[in-house]
């Protein structure tokens, strides 16, 4: 489990709670691993910024020389509000832009996720004349349904029956697809990868102008119990022989993009929460570890029944079963819920806790503060802290 080697030694020694905060350190070795990956026809690896749009973040990584996808058009006016250069920039949104001129000006790369939205992009005076297509290949790999992009419940992308029409829209603007985008949810496994990329590939065969493919993110990370971490230069290697068949098959070299978020990101977050209560149900019931967190701050838990490892700071010998609490007004306020399922609760064995203690939930670095809920309770936004 990489997430501890997180440097909790090195915590600031005056920190409000809650706070998250960020190791450069391992911000840029996952950075450096990605970039180190290869496919036969060039790699582009583009920091999904949804996963987490600290401008600090941001900026290591493009200095790092990572390219971005930004998931609406207000992450993409971030990334340029950044400084960040717009041809590196590649917008997939499900709403259509609300700066759709702005940021062709500024040459970012726009990937139509339906028919609507190519028109709209045809409709432009500052289109250039290729365009990305986002589509879904009728199947997924999420974790759970929530997280699954691809297949008949996923709203995300054209459908891949309506492939056709899209080329001779285009074609009717004088605009080339040039990129077929797809991102179908979440996975470990290399086998699942080369699945994704053979139905990738197979839609690819059916705009023969084609380029570029953007496989998608959704390479999964390892943050509890048995959860299987991707292997990314395994996953890379799938990917080449794949592209390489490809070639020879058609004589079409595919310049491969990926988009990792949490893979990226993950490990080198913690949030730095405080033990304010310790409350029971009496005999039959649980004992209860009320945080200054909670849902607000990292929704993943309620959301998707996600497992964070916690560790109580003050490491006394002595360990306790708890349930650990947010703080909303919300009985699913619960961070410890069961794997997959937000709606049973899990205890989690910790060093007996008292309340002043600190507590550390790890692998906070994507979709934790990017994610969280806005004036629930009114409680304020947590604090950021970036060590090295
Ligand atoms: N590209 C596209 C088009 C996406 O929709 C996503 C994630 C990514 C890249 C990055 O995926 P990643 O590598 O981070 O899995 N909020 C969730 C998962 C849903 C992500 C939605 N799209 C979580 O907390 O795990």
């Amino acid at each position: 489990w990489i997430g501890m080697n997180f440097p909790i030694d090195h915590l600031p020694e005056v920190l409000d709670t809650p706070s998250f905060v960020y190791s450069r350190r391992m911000l840029g070795e996952r950075a450096q691993q990605a970039l180190a990956c290869q496919t036969p026809f060039g790699l582009t690896v583009r920091y999904a910024i949804k996963a987490n749009s600290h401008p600090e973040i941001i900026r290591l990584f493009d200095e790092l020389g990572l390219q971005f996808d930004a998931s609406s058009s207000y992450e993409a006016a971030l990334l340029l509000e950044q400084g960040v250069s717009g041809p590196t920039i590649s917008l997939s949104s499900q709403q259509p832009a609300h700066n759709l001129d702005e940021l062709l000006q500024a040459g970012v790369r726009y990937v139509a996720t339906s028919l609507h939205q190519l028109e709209l992009f045809a409709a432009s005076p500052h289109h250039p004349n290729t365009v990305g297509l986002r589509l879904n290949p009728g199947m997924g790999s999420g974790h759970n349904n929530r997280t699954m992009t691809g297949g008949v419940n996923s709203s995300f992308g054209l459908w891949h029956a309506y492939t056709e029409q899209a080329v001779e829209l285009a074609r009717r603007h004088d605009i080339t697809i040039d990129r077929l985008h797809i991102h179908i949810g979440s996975g470990a496994d290399p086998r699942l990868w080369g699945e994704a990329i053979d139905a990738a590939l197979a839609l690819v065969g059916r705009l023969p102008e084609v380029t570029i493919l953007d496989i998608g993110g959704g390479f999964k990370v390892h943050r509890f119990g048995d959860e299987q971490e991707a292997d990314l230069a395994a996953i890379c290697e799938v990917f080449s022989r794949k592209l390489s068949q490809f070639a020879e098959e058609t004589g079409r070299q595919l310049h491969l993009e990926i988009e990792p978020g949490t893979w990226l990101v993950a490990y080198a977050g913690v949030l730095v929460a405080k033990v304010v209560d310790i409350v029971d149900t009496g005999a039959d019931g649980h004992t209860f570890l009320r945080l200054d967190t909670g849902m607000n701050d990292v929704t993943r838990p309620g959301m998707y029944g996600a497992q964070h490892e916690m560790m109580v700071l003050v490491g006394r010998e002595e360990q306790r079963e708890y349930i650990v609490v947010g703080h909303c007004c919300e009985t699913g306020d619960i961070l410890t819920p069961a794997p997959n399922n937000p709606e049973n609760l899990a205890s989690r064995r910790l060093a007996r806790a008292e309340i002043g203690d600190k507590l550390v939930i790890f692998d906070a670095g994507a979709y934790c503060q990017s994610m969280s809920l806005k004036q629930y309770n009114a409680y304020p936004d947590a604090g950021t802290y970036f060590i090295d």
